[in-house]
């Protein structure tokens, strides 16, 4: 299987030939289909939905919500349960102001782990303090997983909410979310799951996963930048209140009373991120034509091949060797990942350097950061071969070894 045959669709790729693009951890390069249906929006339309009392905005209004309806589809969802945000770490702290400011109560417990994005653990950690409620972590493995005999050990009848990440964007491992999932409802504890590095690179069914909340970007998953994704089950986005007001997404509004409407719109208010969301909906139908399942075995046979590689180079630490997906976090030796980094640049290979924005789990590993390097489906052995030279090449600079 040689997806890289998709390449074409990717202008960036088709205008910069040398280019290894590998921080598709980060954000995804953009195909035809989804610029497409961007400028389609903006030459066609460009006009607001919802409001117009006018045939254009109908037909924009149309295009909007066939856009959700499409959006729920990838992840086997309902229409209504599809909040629109400006992205995962939106959604993440929707869900933390909205349900834990809300429902959360002194002693509750909620749990997550030093695997997260700030953007999954900071909103609880904040939430935790107000409403004094414990947070708590699942503890690590040797090789810094998530277990579910962890998870079992700081499961108690007070948890009340698991904030837990799907793929973590460091060390890419997928976590175990099945069966912590269906633990965590035994005790009566909703799941909100961080699905930003794992929508855009498997197959991911919410109903099959029994999750209470995912969370994604759509620039992650060859969707535009500036949308993401909450997705919520019906039951529980009907009882939480929105957190922000505003145009749009009033129903009733009187000096001494107000109403909202039904949700997802009471959760977006404002003029709704149109264009976003028509291009991510363009997204997910293209992703889908490749198959996900496709997309996570190939980003999977692209890591090993590279790692495989990697491992035969003195001098480099790798943090992660047994990931599922296509994530290599690693170091060179007493470099610093950003001295690493601009080495990589020089021989037009992209990669992130730094603490991703996950400062608990760069602590956990004893280090200021890792070099990552994150493969998505249009990569190739050939951007292996530059990655690898990219190393070598740095070890030379730095005179390492
Ligand atoms: N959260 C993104 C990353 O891991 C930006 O790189």
């Amino acid at each position: 299987m040689d997806l890289s045959i998709y390449r074409k669709d990717f202008p960036v790729l088709n205008d910069n030939s040398e280019l290894a693009y590998l921080d598709n951890a980060a954000m995804a390069l953009k195909p035809y289909p989804v610029i497409d249906a961007v400028d389609n929006y903006y030459k066609k339309y460009g006009v607001n939905v919802h409001r117009g009392v006018y045939k254009l905005s109908y037909e924009a209004t149309d295009l909007y919500e066939q856009a959700r309806e499409e959006i729920a589809k990838f992840i086997n969802a309902s229409f209504e349960e599809i909040v629109f945000t400006r992205g995962a770490s939106q959604s993440l702290n929707l869900v933390a102001s909205s349900y834990g400011l809300n429902f959360l109560n002194e002693g509750d417990e909620v749990i997550t782990t030093e695997l997260e994005h700030h953007s999954s653990h900071m909103p609880w950690f904040n939430v935790c303090n107000i409403k004094k409620a414990k947070l708590k972590y699942i503890p690590l493995n040797e090789e810094g997983r998530i277990t579910v005999e962890a998870f079992k050990s700081v499961l108690t009848k007070n948890t009340k909410v698991v904030a837990i990440t799907y793929v973590s964007n460091v060390m890419g491992y997928i976590t175990p979310i099945k069966e912590i999932i269906k633990l965590a409802h035994e005790v009566g504890a909703i799941v909100t799951l961080d699905g930003a590095q794992a929508v855009p690179h498997m197959s991911v069914d919410v109903k099959e996963l029994d999750c209470d909340f995912l969370s994604f970007s759509g620039h992650k998953l060859c969707g535009p930048t500036g949308i993401g994704v909450l997705y919520g089950k019906k039951a529980l986005l009907d009882k939480m209140p929105p957190i922000e007001f505003g145009g749009d997404m009033a129903d009733t509004v009187r000096k001494d009373m107000q109403t909202y409407k039904a949700t997802p719109y009471k959760f977006e208010t404002g003029t709704p991120i149109i264009a976003g969301a028509i291009g991510l909906a363009a997204a997910c139908k293209y992703l889908k034509q490749i198959g996900l399942d496709n997309i996570s075995k190939y980003e999977y046979e692209l890591k090993t091949k590279a790692i495989n590689e990697l491992k035969k180079i003195k001098g480099i630490k790798i943090y992660n060797e047994t990931a599922e997906t296509g994530i290599i976090s690693f170091n060179l030796e007493d470099v610093h990942p950003h001295d690493a980094a601009s080495v990589f640049d020089n021989n037009n290979v992209c990669i992130r350097a730094g603490h991703h924005c996950a400062q608990l789990i760069t602590t956990w590993l004893n280090t200021i950061g890792t070099v990552r390097a994150s493969f998505y489906f249009y990569n190739t052995e050939e951007d292996i071969k530059k990655f690898i030279k990219g190393v070598k090449d740095a070890i030379e600079f730095f005179g390492k070894f």
